[in-house]
């Protein structure tokens, strides 16, 4: 499949006289494929039951007819004012139990069963008439799953459909208590209709249940997404697409991407380190203008990883400032550019910009697109012609297996969100770290699911936090250098201590037999150089210990190629222990110039420079906010 470029369009927001001009503007500027229709339910039905697709046909007729192709989005996340007087309890819940109001969108709750089958009905509806349509050459359905916080639901249908999920998970009332321990603080139920859903409790909900919850909400995203996959699947051939976001983890995005055929995602770089990422003050400042060098390719390798057959696209590129973070700085010069050519690096098919044209209203008004609202051409507009003039010449990308690998599990997410121990815990926030690290090191690397049976292609793999492990994974893990910890292991799935404690691993004699949180502030020196942050614990057991920290508790311990890492490390530490390990699985570590980012494909590296200042790497210069390439 040869890489293109996209755009997001929305004909219903502009004239019909624009229509042909904007299209032959995106063919010249190199641009192939075009999303249309995900939030134009009110045109496509503006009455339950009366459709107007005379407009649609005419968009598709005008696009197609530019040489575009089209990818047609299901419109389920903006359902119309009218959906709600026919179902006026669809409305999603939050944890203070507010109605979430319409007015903006996503505002349904997946439990609700009257709202699955209308969007299953017009997935059909849509079906029926362009399912077969040449012209229609992949279908999105939904939008971001997840996006305004937006997975977990407190609504009756959620508490009856959860109600269900438990009978059908715990077969009686008595396995349920005794799995949750409900026998603390007289927490026991008699039947299943007595229990409710995790919030509004006086102090902090049992952690079995909330993690139930966080499992029966995933679940219900699978469901109501595979109503639209059976309805669209009977009615075309074209691949199904989702575009999830960025750091979106209530649901498991490996069980939604199971049943369709591409992943694809929305690229947000400046607004995500304003918006959702830690880091130093200097660090926020240092990348401003750029976004978080590891954010993007994290994602990337994510989504690789979530896409059947690796296959995944970034559907929306971030194309100037947008207007949805705290602050909302433009990009420097190039990084456009740069941003689309790290997702190709890592194997996009696609990469979409949203959005063609700023709309001059609503919500998104001050949102950049790659025209003004005036229509002049914005700064992205170039640096997408750019790019695609650029990838005219290289149209072919060939992946290659990478060194190393890092297991990924949404169900670790939901486990620490749960049980914290210590504010600030996060399972994401950990494993961008070691990623980062990886990185900072050189590699690339590839993404894994934790039902992964096989690791014998990966010379080292890391699986840090992981709160239970699967047995097939530990079995794995023993086929080449593994990293596992802090927190491997360490819980069951019903979220309780086990016995034997964990990390209870084959071939690694260690015990976390006793765990410490520590506050954003304070630091513990580790011998030989480095910090350990956030988390620490006692390790027992006869593996050696490799590093320690000055108070002389382990940090990390080895039994032959096992290793555990008791404690979070500070960016200094995780780099001291990538090159130990690597040199131990055979990989040659760098210590690359800050800001300097590498992809190796199977004929070329790729080096991105995020940083504001030029780097010197490997007898080359590369500019702030540029990529170079050469052939390896
Ligand atoms: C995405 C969304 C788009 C648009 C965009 C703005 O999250 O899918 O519809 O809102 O953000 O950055």
């Amino acid at each position: 499949m040869n890489r293109a470029l996209g755009v997001c369009y929305y004909p219903e927001h502009w004239p019909e006289e624009m229509w042909a001009r904007d299209a032959a503007e995106m063919v010249e500027a190199g641009i192939s494929w075009v999303r249309i229709g995900e939030f134009a339910w009110s045109r496509i039905e503006p009455e339950p039951g009366d459709f107007r697709f005379d407009w649609l046909d005419r968009a598709i007729a005008v696009l197609s007819g530019a040489g575009l192709k089209i990818i047609l989005g299901t419109p389920t996340c903006t359902p119309p004012r009218w959906m709600l007087e026919r179902f006026p309890d669809m409305l999603a819940v939050d944890a203070q139990g507010h109605v979430r109001g319409f007015g903006s969108r996503r505002h349904y709750c997946f439990s609700h069963a009257g709202y699955r089958a209308a969007s299953g009905k017009i997935a059909e509806v849509l079906g029926d008439r362009y399912g077969r349509d040449a012209r229609i050459h992949a279908w999105q359905i939904d939008n971001e799953y997840g996006c305004h916080d937006t997975i977990l639901s407190y609504s009756e249908a959620a508490r009856d459909a959860f109600r269900a999920w438990l009978v059908q998970r715990y077969q009686s009332i008595d396995a349920l208590n005794d799995a949750w321990g409900n026998v603390f603080w007289s927490m026991e139920y008699r039947s299943f209709d007595k229990i409710g859903l995790p919030n509004l409790t006086v102090t902090q909900p049992n952690p079995s249940h909330e993690l139930a919850f966080r499992r029966f909400s995933s679940d219900q995203v699978v469901a109501y997404h595979e109503v639209q996959v059976a309805a669209l699947r009977a009615r075309t051939e074209a691949p199904l697409i989702h575009n999830y976001m960025g750091r979106v983890l209530e649901f498991d995005h490996f069980d939604v991407g199971a049943s369709i055929d591409i992943a694809s995602w929305d690229s947000y770089p400046i607004g995500f380190l304003s918006d959702r990422l830690e880091g130093s003050a200097e660090h926020k400042a240092r990348y401003l203008q750029q976004g978080d060098p590891d954010m993007q390719a994290f994602h990337h390798d994510l989504y690789r990883a979530v896409g059947k057959d690796g296959r995944w696209w970034v559907m929306e590129q971030q194309p100037g400032p947008v207007n949805w973070a705290p602050h909302n700085p433009a990009p420097l010069p190039g990084m456009v550019r740069l941003w689309s050519w790290e997702a190709f690096a890592h194997g996009a098919e696609v990469v979409s910009y949203f959005r063609w044209r700023q709309a001059p209203f609503a919500q998104e008004q001050m949102h950049a697109g790659l025209k003004r609202p005036d229509n002049a051409p914005a700064p992205g507009l170039e640096e997408a012609a750019q790019v695609g003039r650029e990838i005219a010449d290289m149209p072919q990308i060939a992946l290659q297996q990478a060194p190393v690998a890092l297991v990924f599990d949404y169900p670790s997410e939901w486990a620490w969100a749960t049980l914290p121990q210590g504010d600030g815990f996060s399972y994401f926030r950990l494993m961008l770290d070691a990623y980062r690290a990886l990185r900072r090191c050189g590699f690339s690397i590839d993404i894994v699911p934790s039902n992964t049976t096989d690791l014998s292609a990966y010379a080292l793999v890391l699986a840090p936090g992981l709160a239970a492990m699967p047995e097939a994974l530990q079995q794995a893990l023993g086929q080449t250098v593994a990293l596992v910890g802090p927190r491997s292991n360490a819980v069951t799935d019903e979220l309780r201590i086990p016995t034997p404690m964990g990390p209870d691993l084959p071939g690694l004699d260690v015990t976390a037999a006793r765990v410490e949180s520590l506050p954003p502030h304070v630091q513990r020196p580790v011998l030989g150089g480095g910090a350990v942050q956030h988390w620490i614990e006692d390790l027992d057991g006869s593996a050696d210990t490799l590093i320690e920290a000055e108070t002389g508790q382990a940090v990390l311990k080895g039994d032959g190629p096992m290793h555990y890492l008791g404690a979070w490390p500070d960016a200094e530490l995780w780099e001291r222990i990538v090159h130990g390990l690597a040199k131990e699985a055979g990989l040659a570590a760098q210590n690359l110039p800050e800001g300097l980012r590498l992809r190796d494909t199977r004929t070329h590296r790729f080096a991105f420079n995020y940083g504001p200042e030029p780097v010197d790497f490997q007898g080359k210069t590369i500019m702030p906010a540029d990529v170079a390439w050469w052939g390896i």
